[in-house]
C-alpha cells in the first residue's frame, strides 16, 4: 500500500518550488541524504558537483520553508545520467519525488539530451515504480554494485526523450501531478 503522509486536515500539500542547489542548501540536503540512503555522499561531493562539474545540474525542492527534496543529473551531449534524487521522509507520498523527476527530465531535454540512465538498488521498488511510470526500463544488472550490502544495481534507461510520443507522455503525467 502506498504511504501517504499528508495529514487529513492539512488540505492540499504545498507545491514544491524548485531552485538550483546552492551552498546554503547543502546541510539540509545532507540531512535528507542521511535519512534516505544506507551509504551517503560526503558533504564535499555536493559542493564540488555544484561548483566544479560543468556537466552537473543539481536542484532542491523547497516546501514549508525548507529543503524537502533534491535531485541531480549530468548531461553530456545526447546522454544524461540521474546521479541522485531523494525526498525527505516527512514529505514522501506527496508527488514531490515525481515533481523533481519531471524537473530533471525537463532539464535534460532542454539541454538537448535524447536518453537518460540511472542506477537503482534492486530492492528499491518505490523508486523503480517512479522510474517505470516515466518510461524507464531495466537494461542491465550490476552485480554487487553497492558495497555497503553487496546489493545489485539495476541500470534503468529511457530513450527518445525528444520524440513527440515522449512529450505527450510527459504532458499527461505533468497534468496529473498538477491536479494533486
Ligand atoms: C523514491 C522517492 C524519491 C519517491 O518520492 P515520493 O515523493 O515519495 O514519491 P511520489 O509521491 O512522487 O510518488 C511518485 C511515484 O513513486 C512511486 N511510489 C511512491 N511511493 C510509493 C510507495 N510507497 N510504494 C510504491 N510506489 C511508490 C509510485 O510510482 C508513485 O506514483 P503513483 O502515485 O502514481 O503510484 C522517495 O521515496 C525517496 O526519497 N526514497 C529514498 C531515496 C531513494 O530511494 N532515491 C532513489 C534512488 S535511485
Amino acid at each position: 500500500m502506498k504511504l501517504d503522509l499528508r495529514p487529513d486536515d492539512a488540505g492540499a500539500p504545498e507545491a514544491l518550488r524548485i531552485e538550483p542547489m546552492a551552498d546554503s542548501h547543502i546541510s539540509q540536503v545532507m540531512r535528507i541524504e542521511n535519512l534516505s540512503f544506507p551509504s551517503t555522499w560526503p558533504q564535499n561531493a555536493f559542493h564540488s558537483e555544484i561548483h566544479d562539474n560543468k556537466l552537473a545540474h543539481y536542484f532542491v525542492g523547497m516546501a514549508e520553508g525548507r529543503v524537502a527534496a533534491y535531485g541531480g543529473l549530468w548531461v553530456i551531449l545526447e546522454d544524461s545520467h540521474i546521479t541522485t534524487i531523494a525526498v525527505h521522509p516527512e514529505f514522501r507520498g506527496r508527488k514531490y519525488g515525481e515533481f523533481m523527476l519531471l524537473h530533471l527530465l525537463d532539464e535534460t531535454i532542454g539541454r538537448g539530451a535524447s536518453w537518460i540512465t540511472l542506477e537503482v538498488r534492486q530492492g528499491n521498488e518505490v523508486a523503480q515504480n517512479l522510474y517505470r511510470k516515466y518510461g524507464f526500463t531495466v537494461v542491465s544488472t550490476r552485480r554487487g554494485y553497492y558495497s555497503d550490502n553487496n546489493e545489485n544495481a539495476l541500470v534503468m534507461w529511457a530513450g527518445n526523450l525528444k520524440s513527440r510520443i515522449y512529450a505527450n507522455r510527459l504532458r499527461v503525467l505533468r497534468e496529473a501531478v498538477a491536479e494533486r
